[in-house]
């Protein structure tokens, strides 16, 4: 099976290793990488270099899902060795980050200040009840459209709240997702709701 790949390389750059891409090497040849089409997984590090493709080329269906195949295949090869590269001082780390975003969420979440006239998302949402984030997307009769999470959360502030809409990108829209999110996958007894661990994968 893997044969049929044999035109690939396939390189693993572990971020501990190599300090940066400038580090990737092909055998030795370190200028033709720059002609290479180099295609890196969603984790950041599993990466792999194709031969046969331009830099700036669109793959046809049949051979963009070969290396989409060949590039899982080798991320599930190697994600045992990658997640004990993670140390204890990592998972500190990370977990303090989450706690202050969803610190930031817990705090606009209470702050009338997105509003215009005193009223905060907790008097309605003690604990963030009823956002029901894990139902979205779905179809908001108010909206008359299919609404995100983030749809619903401006539709409150703009209506109860008297308040105007945050861009989708604003950081304090996307502390209240987390916070709401975190929140309720924290309080739901429902199996599919499942407590957010640092750096989970
Ligand atoms: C005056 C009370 C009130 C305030 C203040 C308020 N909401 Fe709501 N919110 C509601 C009600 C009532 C609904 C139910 C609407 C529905 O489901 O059709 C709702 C619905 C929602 C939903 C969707 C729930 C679902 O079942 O899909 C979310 C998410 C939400 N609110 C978030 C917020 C956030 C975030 C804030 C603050 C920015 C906020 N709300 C402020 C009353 C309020």
């Amino acid at each position: 099976m893997l044969k049929k790949f044999s035109f690939i390389i396939p390189l693993l750059i572990l971020g501990i290793f190599f300090s940066g891409k400038d580090s990737f090497a092909t055998k030795g040849d370190k200028d033709s990488k720059n002609d290479k089409k180099v295609i890196t997984a969603c984790d950041g590090m599993t990466q792999v270099v194709l031969n046969d493709v331009g830099k700036n080329e669109v793959m046809t269906r049949e051979k963009a899902q070969e290396v989409a195949s060949m590039l899982l295949a080798t991320y599930q090869q190697q994600k045992k060795y990658q997640s004990t590269k993670f140390t204890r001082r990592d998972s500190l780390i990370w977990d303090r980050e989450l706690k202050a975003m969803i610190e930031e969420g817990y705090k606009w979440f209470h702050d009338p200040s997105l509003g215009t006239n005193g009223i905060s998302c907790d008097m309605c949402h003690p604990d963030a009840a009823d956002t029901h984030p894990e139902t979205y997307p779905k179809f908001q009769i108010q909206l008359k459209k299919i609404a995100l999470l983030r749809d619903m959360i401006n539709w409150c502030i703009e209506n109860p709240m008297e308040g105007k809409p945050l861009k989708e990108d604003d950081p304090r829209m996307k502390a209240m997702e987390a916070y709401i999110i975190w929140a309720r996958a924290n309080q739901d007894p429902r199996p599919h709701a499942k407590i957010l661990n640092p750096g989970r994968r």
